[in-house]
C-alpha cells in the first residue's frame, strides 16, 4: 500500500517509521523533518514506573479528564505505553538516569513520579532527534516544507491529498492518508505552541468528513514566563517543587485547592488568570528547587535570555494555550469516520484526555496511538467507534478577517472562561468572515476560522462547566461529569 503521513511530530514519524517495514511511506511535513509542538515539549512522557502503577496511571488519567475520557482508550494508553516508550529507549533517546534508573519527575495531578525525561528540559527534542534519525534510515520518501491544503476522498475513501509546495499544487494518490499535524494553539494571541499549530490537518479532515469532537475542551497551561512569545515554563519545576506566589510572597492557590500548586491544570490556570485580573502579580519562585539549573538547563538559559536569574529570583508567570484535547474522532486504532483517512497525535480525539489532558500524556498518545494505526492499515475494517455526527456549517460570510482579530476573539471568547453571550457574539462575527488568498498564510488563516467557527459552536453547546471548559455562567464547575454514550460530535 501506498501511505502518506502528514505531519512530523512523535506521531507522524513513529506512524512513518513503522509503516515503512511494510509499506510505501510518504511523509510529508510543513516545514523541516521534526518541526512541530513535539521537539518543544519540556516536562516529558508520563509511563506507567511498574505494573501495579498501570492502573494508578490509568485512574489519574481519567480524574483529569474530568469523567469524560473513554476509558478503553485510557486501558490501551496505560498499558501499552511502557512498552512504546521502551522500544524509544531501545531506538536511542537518552533518558536521563538516577542512582535506581531513570529518573522520574512528578507533575500534576500524578499520583506517582513517573515523568521521564531527556536532557533535563528538553525532552521532545531528543525524542525528535532519534525518531528523526530512524526515519531517515528507514525507506520513507520525506517531503518537506510542504502544507497540506486538502484531503482527497473519491467514492467515499480518502484517496490522496493535495499540498501547496515551493508555490504549486501537488497531488499525491495514496491508499490511505493520516494526519498527524498536531493542534492549533495559534489561534490564539498567547500560547505556548510553535508558530505553525494552526490546525491544517483537523481542518482540513473536516472539510473531506470526516467528525471532529471534543473541541470545547482547550488546555490552558498555567506557567508560560510572561514575556512576549510566551515560553513554556514546565510543570515539571512545580513538580520538583517551586510554588507560586503573588507580590507580597503569598502561596494563593493553597486557598483554592488542596493540592495547590499541583493541583490540576485548568484550575491552576483559572487561579493564576483570576489572581492577575484582580490586580496581582503571580511569580513561580524556583529558587528553593535543589540543583535547578542543572535539571532545567533549557528553562535557566530562556528565563536568562529574558533578563531573570529564576536560581536567584522568581518570575513572572501567565496561563498560555497548551493544548487541544479535541480533534479528528477516532477510533482504538486511530481510524476516522472517513474509510483511508486515519488521525493520531494532537490532531486526533481518540478519547484518552476527556475534558483535560493528564501533564506528558500527550507524546504517550501519539507514541502509542501511531502503532495501532499501523496495524489498522493491514486490516480494511471501516470506523469502530461509538456513533459520532459531523457538524455542518453554512458557508462563511464575505467580511475580511485578519489573524489578529481572530486571536482576539478567540483569547476573548474562547479562552480560559466562556460565556454565552460572548460565544454568540464570536459566533456571528465568526460566521461573515471570509479569508481572501490562497498563500501558505491565508489557508492557514482559513484553517484557524474553520475550527474557532466549530470550537465556537462547541463551547457554547457544552452549558455546564467542566474540566478545561469554564463556563462563568453556569451554577457551578463540576469536577466530574458522567461519560456520554455517544461522543459529542462537531
Ligand atoms: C510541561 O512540561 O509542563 C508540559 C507537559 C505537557 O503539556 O504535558
Amino acid at each position: 500500500m501506498r501511505i502518506i503521513v502528514v505531519g512530523s511530530g512523535i506521531a507522524g514519524l513513529s506512524v512513518a517509521m513503522r509503516a515503512s517495514a511494510h509499506h510505501e511511506v510518504v511523509l510529508v511535513t510543513k516545514g523541516a523533518l521534526g518541526g512541530g509542538s513535539t521537539a518543544w515539549a519540556q516536562g516529558g512522557i508520563a509511563a506507567a514506573v511498574d505494573d501495579a502503577d498501570v492502573a494508578v496511571h490509568f485512574e489519574d488519567t481519567l480524574a483529569a479528564g474530568a469523567g469524560l475520557a473513554d476509558p478503553d482508550a485510557v486501558r490501551v494508553l496505560c498499558s501499552e505505553g511502557p512498552h512504546r516508550v521502551a522500544e524509544l529507549v531501545g531506538l536511542g533517546v537518552p533518558f536521563d538516569r538516577d542512582r535506581a534508573g531513570f529518573a522520574r519527575g512528578r507533575e500534576a495531578a500524578h499520583s506517582r513520579r513517573r515523568i521521564l525525561h531527556a536532557d533535563g528540559d528538553a525532552t521532545g527534542a531528543a525524542i525528535s532527534r532519534t525518531l528523526v534519525a530512524a526515519v531517515r534510515r528507514a525507506t520513507v520518501q520525506v517531503i518537506e516544507h510542504a502544507f497540506l491544503d486538502e484531503v482527497f476522498v473519491v467514492d467515499g475513501r480518502a484517496s490522496g491529498v493535495r499540498l501547496l509546495l515551493g508555490g504549486d499544487e501537488v497531488v499525491l494518490r495514496a491508499d490511505a492518508a493520516v494526519i498527524a499535524t498536531g493542534g492549533w494553539g495559534a489561534l490564539y494571541p498567547h500560547t505556548t505552541n510553535p508558530p505553525g499549530a494552526t490546525g491544517d490537518g483537523v481542518a482540513a479532515a473536516w472539510r473531506a468528513g470526516a467528525a471532529l469532537a471534543d473541541l470545547e475542551f482547550v488546555q490552558f497551561h498555567p506557567t508560560a514566563l510572561a514575556v512576549p512569545g510566551r515560553p513554556l515554563v514546565s510543570e515539571a519545576v512545580r513538580g520538583e517543587g517551586a510554588t507560586l506566589i503573588d507580590e507580597r510572597g503569598r502561596r494563593f492557590l493553597v486557598d483554592t485547592h488542596p493540592d495547590g500548586e499541583l493541583a490540576p491544570r485548568d484550575v491552576v490556570a483559572r487561579a493564576i488568570a483570576a489572581h492577575r485580573a484582580s490586580g496581582h502579580e503571580v511569580l513561580l519562585d524556583a529558587t528553593g528547587v535543589p540543583g535547578l539549573a542543572r535539571r532545567f538547563p533549557g528553562l535557566t538559559t530562556v528565563c536568562l535570555e529574558h533578563g531573570y536569574d529564576w536560581t536567584r529570583e522568581p518570575v513572572p508567570v501567565t496561563p498560555a494555550a497548551h493544548y487541544a484535547m479535541g480533534g479528528i474522532a477516532t477510533d482504538l486504532h486511530g481510524r476516522s469516520t472517513v474509510p483511508g483517512l486515519y488521525a493520531v497525535g494532537e490532531a486526533a480525539r481518540t478519547g484518552v484526555h476527556g475534558a483535560n489532558r493528564l501533564a506528558s500524556n500527550s507524546l504517550l498518545e501519539g507514541l502509542v496511538f501511531a502503532a495501532r494505526v499501523v496495524e489498522a492499515l493491514e486490516s480494511a475494517d471501516p470506523w469502530r467507534g461509538p456513533p459520532v455526527a459531523r457538524e455542518q456549517l453554512r458557508e462563511a460570510g464575505d467580511i475580511p478577517i485578519e489573524r489578529h482579530e481572530l486571536a482576539a476573539i478567540a483569547w476573548d471568547h474562547l479562552g480560559l472562561e466562556r460565556d454565552a453571550v460572548g460565544l454568540r457574539a464570536a459566533i456571528a462575527r465568526l460566521d461573515t468572515a471570509h479569508v481572501a488568498g490562497s498563500t501558505v498564510p491565508d489557508r492557514e488563516t482559513r484553517n484557524l476560522l474553520d475550527l474557532a467557527r466549530l470550537t465556537a459552536r462547541a463551547a457554547l453547546r457544552r452549558e455546564r462547566s467542566v474540566g478545561a471548559h469554564h463556563r462563568h455562567d453556569a451554577a457551578a464547575h463540576i469536577r466530574s461529569e458522567s461519560r456520554p454514550l455517544e461522543v459529542a460530535a462537531c
